[in-house]
């Protein structure tokens, strides 16, 4: 286990982790976006959806307790790499590619932890229904007592909780943009004539999977979907 530790502390052990980790959460938002597109369709598209899910039983526990894993390594190395930049770095820079780097690195930081705490309080409204009383509207009305459709048109029909999902979008946008860059320059392809195409597909991956949510969270004031 030691040279697992080792290779975790080292340079290029962080960025690999950050790389693996960051790619499979990636996949994990572009998998929910996939599935929670199924609103569109209307109530047994997504409450059908939901069912599958939820009778994978102990599958989805083993699926759940892996993101969970993912999520953890990929906060604790982003911490101990942000940490030993610090340390390697006493004085400021006062200008200069180093310097802007760092600006990334910091921006990636305060990204990371708001999209942290837009996943608590998203937790706390669709997974444990604790707050606007999203409990009740899953129980209200479903066969089974498990009414998404219902839960989540209710919740986006007001306007309060369709901003607060529409401006955690526009963050998780930018740390998606930012950390694809990222991952493609551990990958040693960010640089010379790639620089822009990177980019530009950084941009265009992020834009699709935040306007996706955005889009989704907007449904209902839109008119898109009726609520139930
Ligand atoms: C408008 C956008 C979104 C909608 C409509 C949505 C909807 C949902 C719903 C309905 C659930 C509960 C599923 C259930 O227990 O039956 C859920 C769980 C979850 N969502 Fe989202 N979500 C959105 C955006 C996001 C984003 C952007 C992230 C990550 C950054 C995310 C991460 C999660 C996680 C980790 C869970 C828990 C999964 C589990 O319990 O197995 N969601 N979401």
């Amino acid at each position: 286990m030691t040279w697992m530790t080792d290779f975790w502390r080292s340079s290029i052990g962080g960025k690999a982790t950050m790389a693996v980790t960051g790619l499979l959460l990636f996949g994990f938002v572009v998998a929910h976006l996939l599935g929670n597109l199924q609103l569109l369709k209307g109530a047994d598209a997504i409450n059908n959806y939901a069912k599958m899910l939820h009778d994978l039983g102990p599958l989805l526990w083993v699926a759940r307790i892996g993101l969970l894993a993912v999520f953890v390594l990929h906060v604790a190395t982003a911490i101990r790499l942000s940490r030993a930049n610090k340390a390697a770095r006493p004085v400021a820079y006062v200008k200069g590619a180093t310097m802007q780097a760092t600006m990334a690195s910091r921006s990636m930081v305060l990204s990371g932890l708001t999209v942290g705490a837009f996943l608590v309080y998203h937790l706390a409204h669709f997974t444990f229904g604790a707050v606007h009383g999203a409990d009740a509207a899953l129980k209200a009305k479903g066969a089974g007592g498990h009414d998404v459709f219902a839960m989540v048109t209710a919740s986006f029909a007001n306007p309060a909780i369709v901003a607060a999902y529409v401006a955690a979008q526009i963050v998780l946008f930018l740390h998606l943009s930012h950390g694809m860059q990222s991952l493609a320059q551990t990958l040693g392809c960010h640089h010379g004539r790639y620089a822009p195409m990177v980019k530009s597909l950084s941009v265009v991956l992020a834009l699709a999977i935040a306007g996706g949510n955005a889009f989704l969270a907007l449904s209902v004031r839109l008119g898109i979907v009726q609520g139930a």
